[in-house]
């Protein structure tokens, strides 16, 4: 009789719960799939909305949509990848893919090679953020992003004001970079003072305090008069989708013809460690009350691969290029340190509800297993 291998898993088993470690089976890869090694890997807001929030999940689920680690085993046909590749990538459509396990399956095109040079902790900052970042300003703020860059590249709105809302977030730090390297010049982003300079470095021309009161105030004034019955800030990258503390300031800002991207879900109410539970919604339009003639919409970075070109480009060649040529720098880190893999994933998980990294701009990460050691779970 043979029996289906397993390995380790970090899940949720009830809406605010402790996590727990199961053991789930471990998939051999189909045709043009790879199984992974998991090493580092990042707790992310969205792992807190599905742990404490339920979003979008069936308990047990495993958690983690970001990974790096260690090919183990390749299926038929898979060509980029071979045995031993040491990769990064976003994945996150079913339980098998997901990054908080010891080993995940899943389409060849879910992953790139780390750049000579780059430690694993530094490159699992990028796949779910700079995806995200790169999907948002192509498919939803509709500003072209051609690869390879032309070298005599001018995009028609080199000189539009575009505003990243949350310059300081994960997804803020690569939305800036990108926008800088295909040629925008007229970037506004908002964050804490503290981080204006590193943000400015990114390509940030101006830097407001999102916590000062005439914050709106000040960003339309920043800008010259435009022609009449043109935006002000015709296009805005909302990277944090607070209801109040994200949404509503920019409802004050938009005017018709501003086209702007929010990052799902909105948070209503964020996870507290004991208030009353999250609450999210993915209805933009009645979040906040619009001004006529602004075009609102909702991220869904899971719908990427909806474009072919990215579906076969972003993760594979796009993203190890421009981390291993220094066009964008990765998000500081912040590595959780515990005895056991589920002692890691908890405690990473309770910084993030705890708000440790506001402030900060830092990701946390933890590793998940050692390299070429046992998974001690
Ligand atoms: N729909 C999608 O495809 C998608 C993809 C990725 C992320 N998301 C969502 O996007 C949200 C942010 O994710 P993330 O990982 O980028 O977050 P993050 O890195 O944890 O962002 C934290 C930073 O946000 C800044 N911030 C907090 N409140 C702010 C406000 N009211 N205005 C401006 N900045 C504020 C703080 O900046 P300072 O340090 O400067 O104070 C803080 O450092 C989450 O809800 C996540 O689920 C959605």
């Amino acid at each position: 009789m043979t029996t289906t291998p397993t390995h380790a898993a970090v899940v949720t088993v009830a809406p605010r719960a402790a996590l727990e470690v199961i053991q789930v089976p471990t998939i051999s890869p189909a045709k043009g799939e790879v199984r992974v090694r998991v090493g580092w890997t990042a707790s992310t807001p969205l792992d807190l909305h599905q742990a404490d929030g339920g979003l979008l999940v069936e308990h047990p689920q495993v958690l983690g949509d970001g990974l790096a680690g260690t090919v183990v085993e390749v299926g038929e046909g898979v060509k980029k990848l071979a045995v031993g590749d040491e990769v990064f990538g976003f994945v996150w459509r079913s339980q098998k893919e997901k990054a908080h396990q010891v080993y995940t399956t899943a389409p060849e095109n879910f992953f790139g090679k780390i750049p000579n040079g780059i430690p694993p902790e530094a490159a699992v900052t990028l796949p779910n953020n700079f995806v995200t970042a790169y999907h948002t300003i192509v498919t939803d703020l509709q500003l072209p992003l051609p690869w390879p860059r032309p070298d005599d590249h001018q995009p028609e709105h080199a000189d539009s004001a575009i505003l990243i809302w949350g310059g300081s977030s994960s997804v803020g730090q690569y939305a800036l970079q990108i926008l800088k390297y295909f040629g925008y010049r007229h970037l506004l982003t908002t964050a804490s003072k503290k981080h204006h300079d590193l943000l400015k470095s990114f390509g940030a021309t101006r830097c407001f305090d999102y916590r000062d009161p005439n914050v709106t105030k000040s960003i339309l004034h920043s800008i010259p008069n435009t022609e009449k019955g043109k935006a002000k800030v015709p296009f805005i990258l909302d990277c944090i989708g607070s209801k109040e503390g994200s949404v509503a300031p920019l409802a004050q800002l938009a005017q018709r013809g501003t086209r702007v991207a929010i990052l799902l879900p909105v948070i209503i109410r964020d996870a507290t460690e004991d208030g009353p539970a999250p609450e999210y919604t993915f209805d933009v339009q009645s979040s906040a009350d619009w001004a006529d003639g602004v075009d609102v919409v909702g991220v869904r970075t899971h719908f990427y691969t909806d474009n072919s070109f990215h579906a076969e480009h972003l993760q594979p060649s796009i993203m190890p290029a421009m981390l291993g040529r220094g066009i964008v720098k990765p998000n500081r880190q912040r590595i959780v340190e515990g005895a056991k893999m589920l002692d890691r994933a908890q405690r990473a998980l309770d910084t993030l509800r705890r708000k440790e990294n506001a402030n900060n701009a830092f990701l946390f990460l933890f590793l998940l297993t050692a390299k070429g050691e046992a998974c001690v779970c």
